[in-house]
């Protein structure tokens, strides 16, 4: 039976995160690496398995420890991917791409069980240092548009990484993506998750010894150190209190972009049968009774009660205002 989820950190404060116990290793061989910096470093530094498999639990404990992410972020995305991505007989969900290691898959749904690097499930277009799925690479960092995060972060943040360039930059991957990707798709989870993403870095890369005006600004160093190498600035201490997604309504505010999709190469069709930012009991609905349910038709045994289990871990760490839990399985 999948564990109940860890709850929040008992000291929740900075600390040195680059630590004896978490020396940097490269992946090797068969390791699992994906599209998240924030797990490939936790993977790489041994706060996740190094082979980049893990349990959602896993991967909430060590968010948390290793980034002070907070409880509720830090279970929305495990509980989100792991049900989109993961294997729900045996609880493991890779960082990368489909791997045996997460065990036999449960037969006869159509879930391809991938990892979070599957795009159209969580991973989506518009990243701010990988590329569109549909120009051949959704995973890898790519130099040429950590390029254009450098020059962003140069004219709009002084040489650093902050709120304000998160915002300019974050509607610049979402413009270039409207010019050349015929497949650009921002609707229903890419859409909360883009603008998210763009804050986390502000929040969970800054070293929690900044205070005051020097917080919230991530240097270039250490940006390509988490983006390229999943790998912390030397001496890195965690931020100095839980977060996640804080201040991404300034990211929204800035440039506002409805959810919606390309249909054809500079032609942004909005759409909001999928929900998004404004609508998240939209979101939740669809989901539950599209998303998931497209992934398992027609779930029984083990992998029902689990899927079960996952929807309510799922549920509790997101609570639409106004939006009744949804059972597309029936009650245990
Ligand atoms: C991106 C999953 C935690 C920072 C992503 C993506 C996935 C993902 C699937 C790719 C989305 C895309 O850009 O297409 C998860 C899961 C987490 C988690 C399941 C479990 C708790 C974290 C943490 C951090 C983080 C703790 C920061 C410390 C980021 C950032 C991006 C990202 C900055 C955007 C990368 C880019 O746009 O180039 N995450 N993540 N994530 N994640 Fe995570
Ligand atoms: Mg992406």
């Amino acid at each position: 039976v999948p564990g109940r989820p860890p709850g929040p950190l008992r000291f929740s404060g900075a600390k040195l995160v680059d630590d004896r116990d978490h020396p940097f290793r490269a992946p090797g061989p068969g390791d699992m690496r994906g599209p998240c910096p924030g797990l490939n470093t936790l993977a790489n530094h041994g706060y996740l398995p190094r082979d980049g498999v893990a349990t959602p639990a896993q991967i909430i404990q060590a968010s948390q420890e290793g980034f002070n992410m907070n409880n509720n972020g830090a279970r929305f995305a495990a509980y989100s991917a792991h049900l989109m991505n993961g294997n729900l007989v045996t609880d493991l969900l890779s960082i990368g791409g489909k791997t045996r290691k997460t065990g036999q898959d449960p037969r006869g749904q159509p879930a391809l069980i991938a990892g979070i690097s599957e795009h159209g499930t969580f991973e989506g277009d518009a990243s701010l240092t990988r590329g569109d799925d549909f120009f051949g690479d959704n995973f890898s960092f790519n130099p040429t548009l950590f390029d254009q995060f450098v020059d962003y972060s140069n004219r709009f943040g002084a040489g650093s990484y902050n709120l304000t360039v998160a915002a300019e930059l974050r509607f610049q991957r979402i413009q270039q993506s409207i010019a050349t990707n015929p497949e650009f798709n921002l609707r229903g989870f890419r859409h909360f998750t883009a603008f998210a993403e763009a804050a986390f870095a502000v929040n969970m890369f800054t070293d929690g010894r900044k205070t005051g005006a020097q917080a919230g600004h991530v240097d270039i160093d250490s940006a390509r150190s988490f983006f390229r190498d999943g790998r912390y600035p030397r001496g890195f201490h965690r931020a100095n209190k839980p977060s996640a997604a804080e201040g991404v309504e300034l990211v929204i505010a800035a440039h506002f972009v409805p959810p919606g999709h390309n249909v054809g190469v500079n032609n942004y069709v909005v759409d909001t049968s999928q929900g998004g930012l404004t609508d998240l009991c939209g979101f939740y609905n669809f989901f539950i009774n599209t998303t998931i349910k497209g992934l398992y038709p027609n779930p029984t045994g083990v992998l029902r009660r689990n899927l079960n289990i996952n929807l309510d871990f799922f549920y509790e760490s997101f609570n639409p205002p106004n939006c009744p839990q949804i059972f597309p399985y029936g009650r245990n």
